[in-house]
């Protein structure tokens, strides 16, 4: 039996913050299960954009909702209805509607519940999104929050872009993020925000390496 068994460590941040990289580096580290919550999101909002959905009508969201299976695979694959979406759900136009759509509470309602299913299964898991530490998994043995200056945010992930062959202005990028981070805060159901009792890393001017190494220290340190 592992000894990380039963470790469920929760990693939130907003965008460009480093969660994801560190996240997976540690589930890697530590040979847990790792789930990217927001790849979730990212899928059904796909799905919203190919049919058109009116977000502010409600009924219309829920009927989706009802015929729609998000899956996630082995090596970060994630299906939308037995389609693997995996790059789509990076496009610019997945980008700019996700946050509207992790706004409405029939979406976060079904998508939390299956996170939730998820972890509840899982020998040890790290998990990272938005609301891991205070909704999902609020019994994580572990608990951190990622943050990171704006600019350097948004260098982050226009250097992520540039790496697929997207090449967007500065300006684009760092208006984007800055709109989500908006959206992501501001919304009434589990908004962006630190929890209580959650470890805050200020990743703007650490390597990635260094804020893994900070993770696994403290996870080490606190077992329970
Ligand atoms: O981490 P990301 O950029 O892939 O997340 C995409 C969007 O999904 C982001 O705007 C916020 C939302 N999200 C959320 O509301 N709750 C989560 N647990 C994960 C993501």
């Amino acid at each position: 039996m592992s000894i990380n068994r039963g470790l469920k460590i929760a990693i939130d941040g907003p965008a460009g913050s480093g969660k994801s990289t560190v996240a997976r580096e540690v589930a890697r580290r530590l040979k847990l299960t790792y789930l990217d919550t927001g790849a979730m999101y990212r899928a059904i909002t796909l799905k919203l954009l190919r049919e058109n959905v009116d977000l502010t009508d409600t009924g219309q969201v829920e009927k989706v909702l009802e015929r729609t299976v998000i899956l996630t695979g082995p090596d970060e694959r994630i299906y939308l209805d037995g389609e693997d979406v995996t790059a789509e759900i990076r496009t610019p136009q997945v980008n700019a509607a996700v946050s509207r759509v992790a706004e409405l509470t029939a979406i976060r309602r079904k998508l939390v519940q299956q996170q939730k299913e998820i972890a509840a299964y899982a020998e040890g898991i790290v998990m990272e999104g938005r609301d891991i530490s205070s909704r999902v998994m609020p019994d994580a043995t572990h608990k951190f929050y990622l943050d990171a200056a704006l600019t350097e945010r948004a260098r982050r992930r226009m250097r992520e872009q540039h790496s697929k062959g997207l090449f967007l202005s500065f300006e684009s990028v760092y208006n984007e993020i800055k709109e989500r981070d908006r959206i992501d805060s501001e919304r009434a159901d589990s908004p962006l925000e630190i929890a209580p009792g959650v470890q805050v890393i200020d990743t703007t001017d650490l390597p990635v390496e260094e804020v893994v190494e900070r993770v696994l220290q403290a996870v080490n340190r606190h077992r329970t």
